[in-house]
């Protein structure tokens, strides 16, 4: 069963007064309790597929959209700004690549938190806080009652990113968009919080989008791959077959860039 469903996504930009195509006829699909990796080198359109899903992209730069985003069998396309609303993050959780501008420098971890909380949900600040810590908690934060009084620029980057992801869950989202959650990350942390997003999945059973440039992420996230190159999808496969027996060129290129590929892919 797919939680969502993408039917030939075209986006096109104006760009300096031109109309620059950046996706090209996209679809893919994302199981339940799945997660779909996209992976692409910089510019190949991974982040303007999110936003797109999510509705977020602002005219201008927008210039047209078409095709079907079909979430539990229903397009998001036609929706207003209003029902849009409502969806994202509450069924539909997003991270966004930047975590220091996706956290508002002014207001401290447990507002943040507390804020999305309530303005998806009908309970009071105290009851919204004490979520905001159970949450923390859940993501791996220590000492969680302390650090929701923190700012964000008071927290390490592993530590950020482990925020935004309690903000992204706060209100129970099926589907989880990641876009380079990791990427910022030295090695150690970066295993750290793909563990996490793996045990909120299991946990949680929620279906995930991670985005990344990095096949080595991949490798160890992925169910199925989307590989992207120039704003159109060049292979969608499972974890395995991207890794052992990639049928596009482009992807065995990508490939032949990791240098050490063995034990990558899972069962
Ligand atoms: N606000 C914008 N105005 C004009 N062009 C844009 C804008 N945002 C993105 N683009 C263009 O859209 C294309 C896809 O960009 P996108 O951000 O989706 O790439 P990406 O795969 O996420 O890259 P990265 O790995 O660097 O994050 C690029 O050609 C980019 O130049
Ligand atoms: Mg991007």
């Amino acid at each position: 069963m797919k939680i969502l469903d993408v039917k030939n996504l075209n986006v096109s930009f104006r760009v300096n007064g031109k109309i620059k195509t950046i996706l090209q006829d996209i679809s893919f699909g994302v199981d339940e309790q799945q997660t779909l990796g996209i992976v692409g080198e910089s510019g190949s359109g991974k982040s303007v597929t999110a936003m797109s899903i999510l509705k977020l992209i602002s005219t201008p730069p927008l210039a047209d959209m078409s095709g079907e985003v079909l979430y539990q069998g229903r397009n998001l396309l036609p929706l207003s700004n209003t029902e849009m609303r409502e969806l994202r993050g509450k069924e539909i959780g997003f991270i966004f690549q930047e975590p220091m501008t996706a956290l508002n420098p002014v207001f401290t971890i447990g507002d943040q938190i507390s804020e999305t909380i309530m303005a998806h949900e009908a309970i009071g600040k105290k009851e919204a806080l004490n979520r905001g810590i159970e949450l923390l908690d859940e993501v791996g934060i220590p000492r969680p009652g302390l650090r929701m009084k923190s700012y964000p620029h008071e927290l390490s980057g592993g530590m950020r990113q482990r925020a935004l992801a309690a903000i992204a869950l706060s209100c129970n989202p099926r589907l989880l968009i990641a876009d380079e959650p990791t990427t910022a990350l030295d090695v150690t942390i970066q295993a750290q919080v793909l563990e996490l997003f793996k045990r909120l999945k299991r946990e949680r059973q929620m279906s995930i989008i991670f985005i990344t440039h990095d096949l080595r992420v991949i490798a160890e996230i992925a169910d199925h791959v989307l590989v992207m190159h120039q704003g159109k999808c060049v292979e969608k496969n499972t974890v395995n077959t991207i890794f052992h027996s990639p049928e596009h060129h482009y992807t065995q290129k990508l490939l032949s860039l990791v240098s050490d590929r063995r034990g990558y892919g899972r069962a």
